[in-house]
């Protein structure tokens, strides 16, 4: 089933001039970019788009970490993509992220870990309509 989710390049990403070679990565594995854009999340936005982690102890490190430069939004589209893209990125701490993935071969830490996928349909509902209206997306 074609899919959308939702991907962000991390402050971290954009700062190491990764972004193309990530969406390189993107469509060579057959993702489609629906839409695209460059913004720097205010506190208030960091909180709100990680609403679910703010009980955690990670949470202020993390607000602040998603506001300290530029991201990268997009909306990827493809054959089962919300699973697909979280394959492609690989595990959340990039120490136990499989060899080939994006997070392995770039990021320093479980937080300054490159890249966001959405992990379940109703987060890419949820993350999709955060950073898109529906004009923006092609
Ligand atoms: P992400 O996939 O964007 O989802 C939540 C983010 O919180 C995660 O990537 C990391 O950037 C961060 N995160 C998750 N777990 C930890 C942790 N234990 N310590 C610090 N940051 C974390």
């Amino acid at each position: 089933m074609i899919e959308l989710t939702l991907s962000i390049i991390k402050p971290d990403g954009v700062k190491k001039g990764l972004s193309g070679k990530i969406i390189s990565i993107f469509e060579e594995n057959g993702f489609e970019i629906k839409a695209i854009k460059k913004l720097r999340l205010t506190k208030k936005e960091a909180e709100s788009f990680y609403f679910i982690h703010k009980e955690r102890p990670f949470f202020k490190s993390l607000v602040e970490f998603m506001t300290e430069g530029p991201v990268i939004a997009m909306i990827i589209a493809g054959e089962d993509a919300i699973q697909k893209n979280r394959n492609i990125m690989g595990a959340t701490n990039p120490e136990n992220a499989a060899e080939g993935t994006i997070r392995k071969m770039f990021a320093e830490s479980i937080e300054r870990n490159i890249v966001h996928g959405s992990d379940s349909p109703e987060s890419a509902k949820f993350e999709i309509s955060f950073f898109f209206n529906f004009f923006e997306i092609i």
